[in-house]
């Protein structure tokens, strides 16, 4: 053990010091010199063997270099914190010039809000809302609303069958005879709701959506149905509207039409009508086993009329759209613009 030795780890330690690039180095390096087992430590072991007047010398010498090395590490240490501090705010500063991102809030389905409209449109006009299974039973869903056993409806091609018994319910007027089931006349219901067919195309989907009107009481007649729906037909598109009622036929309405209305590329039905068969109201008094004379549904005391409009066709009426797919495809590009 030397002055010298002393000198030269001095030096060392001062080259190593301008070498550190960060504080785990700075750490490990500065343990070197100056740590429990470091080369100062062993020095100061030594201190015992020296004479008196050596040790002054030496002593003197050792604690000097200690604190001076110390500083120059607390130095460096203070250095290397404020360049790192530096280069951490360079690295997360923010432009505040850039845009912010928008909240984008949801809406409503295009095909949701049309049916509320609608909905609204004929809870004005006295029906309350009601609603039935969408998978049924085909007595409820052919058999009850007068399809003949080999009617081409219950054909493959268009119904989608769960077994022989049930099916998708291929539109909402089972929902007539189930109505009819539970409650006396005078009845005003309407059943918005989804129905299923085998059909795909860009007017037609699988699934689509209608809403049944149902109307029984005594007295009502051919006009009534005509005078509600044109009512109707003008809350939602407006009094200048064409429309025209075209003859047409379904099982459970006598007599039966269309109503059509003028868009774009010209005529395009949006609601089949009628008024009710005697043969519904049969088969309802059939089902609650009353007689004929005594039941609240005798069509020869009652009649009623009955609607069924596509809701998808109304929308794409309002909003001049060609494909009802789009409906579908959720592109919040195209939805975003009914909210
Ligand atoms: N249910 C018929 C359809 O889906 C529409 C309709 C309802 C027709 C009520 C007459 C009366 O096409």
């Amino acid at each position: 053990m030397s002055l010298d030795k002393l000198k030269r780890i001095y030096k060392k330690a001062e080259q190593d010091l301008t070498k550190l690039k960060d504080l785990a180095q700075l750490n490990n390096v500065k343990a070197h010199y100056l740590g429990k087992q470091g080369l100062l430590k062993d020095f100061l072991k030594d201190l015992s063997k020296l004479s008196n007047d050596e040790k002054k010398i030496f002593g003197k010498e050792v604690n000097a270099i200690k604190n001076s090395l110390e500083e120059k590490f607390q130095n460096k240490k203070s250095d290397l914190e404020t360049k790192l501090e530096a280069a951490k705010l360079a690295s997360e500063k923010i432009d505040i010039t850039l845009p912010g991102k928008k909240n984008r809030p949801g809406s409503l389905h295009p095909l949701s809000i049309v049916e509320n409209e609608i909905v609204n449109a004929l809870k004005s006009l006295g029906f309350s809302v009601a609603s039935g299974p969408e998978i049924e039973s085909d007595y409820y869903n052919f058999e009850a609303l007068n399809f003949p056993k080999n009617h081409p409806a219950r054909d493959m091609q268009d119904t989608f069958f769960v077994d022989e018994q049930t099916v998708l319910r291929t539109h909402t007027s089972p929902v007539q005879v189930r109505c009819m089931e539970k409650n006396d006349p005078p009845l005003r219901i309407i059943v918005p709701g989804r129905v299923y067919r085998n059909d795909a195309d860009a007017t037609h989907s699988p699934v689509f959506h209608q809403v049944e009107g149902l109307c029984v009481d005594a007295d009502i007649n051919f006009g009534d149905l005509k005078g509600t729906l044109e009512a109707f037909i003008k809350m939602i598109f407006g009094s200048s509207v064409k429309t025209r009622f075209r003859p047409s036929f379904f099982p459970f309405t006598e007599p039966s039409a269309e109503l059509d209305i003028m868009g774009k590329n010209g005529w395009m039905e949006i609601l089949g009508c009628g008024m009710v068969d005697p043969n519904v109201f049969r088969a309802v008094i059939e089902k609650r086993q009353e007689s004929c004379s005594e039941s609240p549904y005798d069509p020869e005391k009652i009649s009623g009329f009955a609607f069924g409009l596509g809701v998808e066709r109304v929308a794409m009426l309002l909003h001049g759209i060609d494909d009802l797919r789009a409906f579908y495809e959720n592109d919040t590009r195209f939805i975003s613009q009914f909210g």
